[in-house]
């Protein structure tokens, strides 16, 4: 296996809109982020990325882009992100991108001159057709709700747009476009950052002809996924991206790709490809949605298996062929230790289990600000406090088919991607030391308790516990490129897993629930020599792993072992 920093790395993601507001407009900024960098450095990450920064009038929070090679304004300016890299790069830290190539804003110039006229240079730089029956094109149906087509009078023709109106779709059809974003990517890299993630990446290219999806139910609209995702053309695309652009730069590179599983990673990351170094994948983040239907709004309770289940064929498929993007959280999903863990009784030792986890498999794990304080879902109780484009269309969509109101709110409380993107908990301070004036969304009251400040002071916090996961990786090349193999996996409340790596081989244990379970290990196991590496939980002494052992809650441990 080709050995590379990028895999030897930790990343640290920040929503920058809510990481820390200096200027007291009540949203964050970059000079937040680089008064932030010792802190980070302190953590021991290696590589920030950042959600996209670039000029938007944020009708969501920055992934509608209307001028790629500019500062967002409530952000701050040129001079500040060239600050932020010169200081980053100075404390050996890495900067990576956000780069939203699927769409623009719709207050791009590109769009405005698009829908000025039908034979605007510009028309095609988006997609653009007639109206079928008085209705929209095909059925696909939005991300954040309805239709993916949006009806423009001026030239009586809709644009399509995978998530809202305001983020009108690229044509990567036309090799304008094409032109237009490598030039704008090399601009980027020619500015020094060290990698990017690309927004909805799998989504670039569309079916030929844009058919309707099947439509059993004969629904207005159908998330036609299969229509607009993953398709061959967005491999031609990103290699051809790679070939002219990327592979000239010591980079790292990251897509998000909705729908797929681990042999069709392969042809994104497989290690000849040429194209991308890992991908976000989002089967673990669909075990608690019922598939099909409204997708994730849809809950259901998660159980370990499924987990298992996932998390082990991705380790092994992806294993010396490609590589593994490991996360729980970012600024679309719940937060972690609320959603997989117990964020009241149990939320210092589920947090910290949680976070073993993923730390110790193979692959580049990801922290979303916030997971190393624990920080917690929100519960608002009023739609009006919530932010979020998709969590607001999917209240109205839901209302108006008379769904209600407190049910709608419920399901918004557990899977709102506000939930990760409340101000970040500095202290105990007003507004949590996030911001002097009103902050954009409100913070979460608990922050009083859960806060870097206290944090920092206690020895025992979920934060020094990542600081230690942190740099054990620095520390032990097995937890990098050690093999995975799944033990126990039929148990329904511990996740039992080994890494080997010549005659190192780490043994993990965790208890993801509150009881008390019994757990024996398989024979094959070495337990000669043990070394405790981690616990959440004080341990007295090697001889407390014995063949069997009882775990506590939210129990995890990670023991050194020869192979
Ligand atoms: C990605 C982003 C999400 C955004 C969407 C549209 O899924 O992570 O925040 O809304 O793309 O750009
Ligand atoms: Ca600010």
């Amino acid at each position: 296996m080709n050995k590379t920093w990028w895999k030897e790395s930790v990343v640290y993601q920040i929503y920058p809109i809510s990481f820390l507001d200096t200027n007291g407009d009540g949203m964050g900024d970059l000079r937040g982020i680089t008064a932030k960098l010792d802190y980070l450095k302190d953590l021991g990450v290696d590589v920030i990325w950042m959600c996209p920064i670039n000029q938007s009038p944020n009708h969501d929070n920055g992934y509608d882009i209307s001028d790629y090679q500019a500062i967002m304004k409530e952000f701050g300016m040129m001079d500040d992100f060239d600050q932020l890299l010169q200081e980053a790069h100075a404390r050996g830290l890495k900067i990576m991108m956000d780069l939203v190539l699927n769409h623009t804003s719709d207050e791009h110039p590109w769009f405005i001159e698009s829908r000025a006229s039908k034979d605007n240079p510009k028309r095609d730089f988006y997609i653009w057709r007639q109206g079928k029956n008085g209705g929209p094109p095909n059925n696909w149906e939005s991300y954040f709700s309805g239709s993916v087509w949006e009806y423009d009078a001026a030239t009586d023709e809709y644009y399509l747009h995978l998530y809202s109106k305001h983020q009108p779709d690229l044509n990567w059809e036309n090799p304008n476009v094409v032109n237009c974003m490598h030039e704008m990517v090399e601009w980027w890299l020619k500015k020094g950052v060290d990698g990017f993630r690309f927004d909805a990446i799998a989504h670039i290219a569309k079916a030929v002809g844009l058919p309707s999806g099947e439509n059993p139910n004969s629904l207005p609209t159908v998330r036609a996924y299969e229509l607009f995702s993953n398709l061959d053309k967005v491999h031609t695309l990103l290699n051809n991206l790679y070939k002219e652009v990327l592979f000239h730069y010591d980079i790292m590179t990251v897509g998000e790709t909705s729908g797929i599983g681990p042999e069709q990673a392969l042809s994104y990351v497989g290690e000849t490809r040429g194209e991308l170094n890992m991908v976000f994948q989002f089967e673990h983040m669909q075990l608690d949605a019922v598939s099909g239907g409204s997708g994730k709004w849809n809950v259901r309770p998660w159980n370990l298996l499924e987990l298992k289940k996932v998390i082990s064929s991705w380790q092994t498929v992806l294993h010396e062929q490609g590589w593994n993007a490991n996360y729980w959280c970012n600024h679309d999903q719940p937060r972690p230790v609320s959603r997989f863990g117990d964020d009241q009784k149990y939320r210092v030792e589920s947090a910290k289990m949680l976070a073993t986890f993923i730390h110790m498999l193979e692959g580049t794990p990801y922290i979303y600000q916030g997971e190393e304080i624990g920080m917690t879902n929100i519960a608002f109780q009023s739609v009006d406090d919530y932010r979020d484009v998709e969590t607001l269309n999917f209240y109205k969509d839901q209302m108006s088919e008379g769904v209600p109101e407190e049910t709608i709110m419920q399901v918004i409380r557990k899977k709102s991607r506000d939930n990760a993107r409340t101000p970040m908990q500095w202290s105990n301070n007003k507004e949590a030391g996030f911001t002097q004036g009103k902050p954009w969304i409100k913070v979460n009251s608990n922050y009083n308790v859960i806060n870097v400040e206290d944090a920092l002071q206690d020895p025992d916090s979920i934060l020094h516990y990542y600081k230690n996961l942190i740099a054990l990786r620095k520390e032990h090349e097995v937890i990098v490129y050690g093999k995975y193999e799944l033990l126990l996996s039929e148990d329904r409340e511990i996740y039992v897993y080994t890494r080997t790596l010549e005659d190192a081989c780490l043994l993990v244990i965790l208890n993801f629930f509150g009881k008390e379970p019994e757990l024996t290990l398989p024979q094959h196991l070495n337990l000669d020599s043990k070394e405790l590496l981690i616990s959440n939980y004080p341990v007295n002494g090697e001889d407390d792993l014995c063949q069997t052992i009882r775990l506590c809650p939210y129990e995890s441990r990670v023991y050194m072992l020869k192979a």
